[in-house]
């Protein structure tokens, strides 16, 4: 999209220069920085709440993939950048983020890079959707590279089982708790998980360690051929 030209892209160069070991609460000085973004966070969720597990995952998908360093929203000419890579398929809220970056440009310059504010907003997602509130370390750099090829080997397939899942958490440091807490909000596509349901071993079966209730649930919403259908990841009626 020609109209799309991301500040995030073109303010790369004048940012401050600062290490990862360095992060800082704070590191904005004038806390008027985090108030921007948490003002327009709110205006967002009144218009699409459903933006709010998208920013947070957005937020992942960055990190996951050289550090949090914003790779995630570059754009590539050729069609090799991150969000190029098949796992990109269902990542949302570029303009959201767009949009806070926009914001924030016209109250203080080239200041607060775009994988700050990548995180200030995901933590500002789980806030407004009634999660917790928490201090977020700043001072993050954005970086100028952002690849297919490592995103396809650094974030985990969506179809990934849990010991596979855990694992990956695991190298972040991260646990079985940060794991369902993190997917308690949102929806995931019916394709990210119909194996289970409809040809878990190839040989048209269903995954048996599936709650078999849940299961039937799911297949009423999720039919076989429709790539577009999502479910709640807070599904009331296994609750
Ligand atoms: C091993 C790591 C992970 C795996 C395998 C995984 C898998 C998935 C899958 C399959 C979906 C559904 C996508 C779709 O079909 O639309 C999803 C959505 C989501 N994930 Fe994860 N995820 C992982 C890590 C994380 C982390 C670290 C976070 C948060 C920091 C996170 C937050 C979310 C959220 C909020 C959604 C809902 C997105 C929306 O509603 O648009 N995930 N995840
Ligand atoms: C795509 O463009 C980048 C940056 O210009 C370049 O490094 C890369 O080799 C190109 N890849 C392909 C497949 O053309
Ligand atoms: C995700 O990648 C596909 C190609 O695999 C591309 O067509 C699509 O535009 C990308 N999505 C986003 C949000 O960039
Ligand atoms: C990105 O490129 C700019 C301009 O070429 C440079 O000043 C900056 O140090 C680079 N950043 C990183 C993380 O390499
Ligand atoms: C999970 O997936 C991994 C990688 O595909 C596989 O090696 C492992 O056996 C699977 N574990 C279970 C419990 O299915
Ligand atoms: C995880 O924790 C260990 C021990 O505290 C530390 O050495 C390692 O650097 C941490 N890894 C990550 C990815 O933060
Ligand atoms: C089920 O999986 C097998 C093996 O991957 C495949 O050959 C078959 O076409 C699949 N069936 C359906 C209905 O998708
Ligand atoms: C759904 O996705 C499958 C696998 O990617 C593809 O073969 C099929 O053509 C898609 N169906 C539709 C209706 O787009
Ligand atoms: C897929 O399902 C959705 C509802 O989840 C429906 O709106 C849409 O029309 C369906 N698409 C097709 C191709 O059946
Ligand atoms: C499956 O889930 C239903 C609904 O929550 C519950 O009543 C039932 O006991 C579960 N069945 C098994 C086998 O765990």
């Amino acid at each position: 999209m020609a109209v799309n030209i991301f500040f995030c892209v073109a303010l790369i160069s004048s940012l401050i220069i600062i290490s990862n070991a360095s992060l800082v609460v704070n590191f904005y000085k004038d806390p008027k920085a985090e108030e921007l973004v948490r003002e327009e966070m709110i205006a967002i969720q009144n218009e699409d709440p459903t933006l709010m597990p998208a920013l947070l995952r957005l937020h992942f998908h960055d990190c996951f993939v050289r550090g949090c360093d914003a790779s995630v929203l570059l754009n590539s000419w050729n069609g090799t950048a991150e969000k190029d890579a098949p796992p990109n398929l269902s990542l949302r809220g570029f303009n959201a983020i767009e949009r806070i970056k926009t914001k924030l440009e016209k109250s203080c310059r080239g200041i607060v890079s775009c994988a700050d504010v990548l995180a200030i907003a995901a933590r500002d997602a789980v806030y407004l959707s009634h999660g917790p509130d928490y201090d977020v370390r700043t001072g993050r750099r954005d970086g100028n590279t952002s690849s297919a090829a490592e995103a396809l080997l650094n974030l985990p397939p969506a179809n990934g089982n849990i010991s596979e899942s855990l694992e990956l958490y695991a190298e972040k440091n991260l646990t079985a708790k940060d794991l369902v807490a993190q997917h308690t909000f949102g929806v995931a596509h019916c394709t990210s998980f119909s194996d289970r349901l409809y040809n878990f071993t190839g040989k048209g079966d269903q995954d048996p360690s599936l709650n078999s209730t849940y299961a039937e649930k799911l297949k009423q919403e999720c039919l076989i051929g429709n790539n577009t259908t999502v479910v709640e990841m807070n599904n009331q009626a296994c609750l």
